[in-house]
């Protein structure tokens, strides 16, 4: 058969380091037991697992006490732990247009609710918010920023200490979803608060994964209250991290898996993704230029984007290096010969080439109206770290073969 090419780790990493498997198998056959639970020798072994795992993401975001982190299901929890959590009736919440529906969906809730009022930041044709209507935005009441470190959809980096100068002491929110272990976050030089991270994507651990960072003098209202394993006589949820929290057994083998996944990435270094995952996306963006055809949205820049890279097969604009900006919001003339439909395209890519992308508006509404891809949306071509750059070879070739029609 031939060999599938995995383009959807912006969705979730695919496939994941040895370690990981071997984790989770580990914990499954050789520890089996409740972390905080009970006292006995493989309760503390899982408790010292938990603690590696928490311990290793520490240091990947170089946080001083590895207690302030908690474990959730998923960055989505993450955050709906801090708005829910957080936020008080009568604040003002400033959020970005590049956000994910993981932000917008439970800050439009509180909105229609009457709780909160929420402003939201444009961005531009590339996906860079506009941080002057950003600043503009502020009110005395706002209580929280929320911003998505890097887009789902294009790639684009927003400038977290830019925001951070912008907003003063304001708590900032950063949804990691997209950076997590794949690019040097610091939540102190970065002066991050809140950092909402996942653990299935970047960090190349296990799907239902994912936590939270809560800086030294913040605490939220829990979005669960039950049995942590300790002050087991009182019937208040305890007030300390992280068991104020972490209600409930956890997902402990999946803490497994995600320890291993961060170990790898401690033992491979932040730095070396990046490098690869960089010539991934220039060796990409440079055989897609040469493309008529072909829009590529997002900055076209690996230095200010991840390695995920919109598409859809309707530019007006040549290609070429000459472009630097490449098809990017480029306008449907109407004598424009029109392409295949993302959904179309996709289904091309998916089904006849075995390249694994996802289509559509990849959760994030209001990103793709920055982008002008609304409502058709785009095609996601995600790269991770296992990518090599013969697979975006023969990705480029089956592209232009779309546009060829060479099918
Ligand atoms: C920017 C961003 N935020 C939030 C999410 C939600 O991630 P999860 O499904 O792991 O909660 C995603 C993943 O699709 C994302 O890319």
């Amino acid at each position: 058969m031939h060999k599938l090419i995995y383009l959807d780790n912006a969705a979730t990493s695919f496939p994941k380091p040895p370690g990981v498997t071997e984790a989770i198998v580990h914990f499954m056959t050789e520890v089996g037991a409740n972390p905080g639970r009970s006292g006995h020798a493989l309760a503390r072994e899982a408790e010292a697992i938990v603690r590696n795992t928490r311990e290793g993401l520490a240091r990947l975001f170089n946080i001083p006490d590895p207690g302030r982190i908690v474990f959730t299901l998923n960055v989505t929890e993450a955050i709906n732990t801090v708005l829910f959590g957080f936020l008080d009736d009568g604040d003002h919440v400033v959020t970005t247009a590049m956000d994910h529906n993981a932000v917008l969906r439970p800050l439009e809730y509180l909105r229609k609710k009457g709780a909160v009022t929420v402003d939201i930041a444009p961005a531009d044709r590339q996906g860079f918010v506009d941080l002057d209507a950003l600043k503009r935005s502020l009110k005395t009441k706002t209580r929280l920023v929320v911003v998505n470190h890097a887009s789902n959809v294009c790639g684009t980096l927003q400038d977290i200490q830019a925001i951070r100068e912008i907003i003063g002491e304001i708590p900032l929110l950063v949804d990691t979803a997209q950076t997590a272990g794949c690019y040097p976050i610091d939540v102190i030089r970065d002066g991050i608060d809140f950092l909402a991270f996942t653990g299935h994507k970047g960090l190349m651990g296990p799907q239902g994964t994912g936590g939270l960072y809560l800086r030294e003098d913040l605490s939220l209202r829990p979005l669960k209250r039950g049995g942590t394993g300790t002050l087991s006589e009182s019937l208040d949820q305890p007030d300390f991290l992280p068991d104020a929290l972490e209600s409930g057994t956890q997902n402990n083998v999946g803490i497994a898996g995600l320890g291993a996944g961060v170990d790898f990435i401690l033992e491979t270094g932040v730095e070396t993704i990046l490098r690869h995952e960089r010539e991934l996306t220039a060796r990409l963006l440079k055989g897609l230029r040469g493309l008529t055809g072909v829009t590529i949205y997002g900055p076209l820049d690996p230095e200010r984007q991840t390695s995920t890279v919109s598409i859809t097969f309707d530019s007006i604009l040549p290609g070429g290096e000459d472009h630097p900006l490449g098809g990017c919001g480029a306008i449907n003339l109407a004598w424009t010969e029109e392409g295949p439909l993302p959904s179309e395209a996709g289904k091309l890519l998916n089904g006849r080439f075995d390249i694994l992308v996802r289509v559509g508006l990849h959760c994030a509404p209001l990103a793709h109206k920055a982008l002008g891809t609304f409502p058709d949306g785009t095609i996601r071509l995600g790269m991770g770290y296992f990518n090599t750059r013969e697979e975006i070879d023969m990705v480029i070739r089956a592209i232009r073969a779309i546009v060829e029609g060479d099918l």
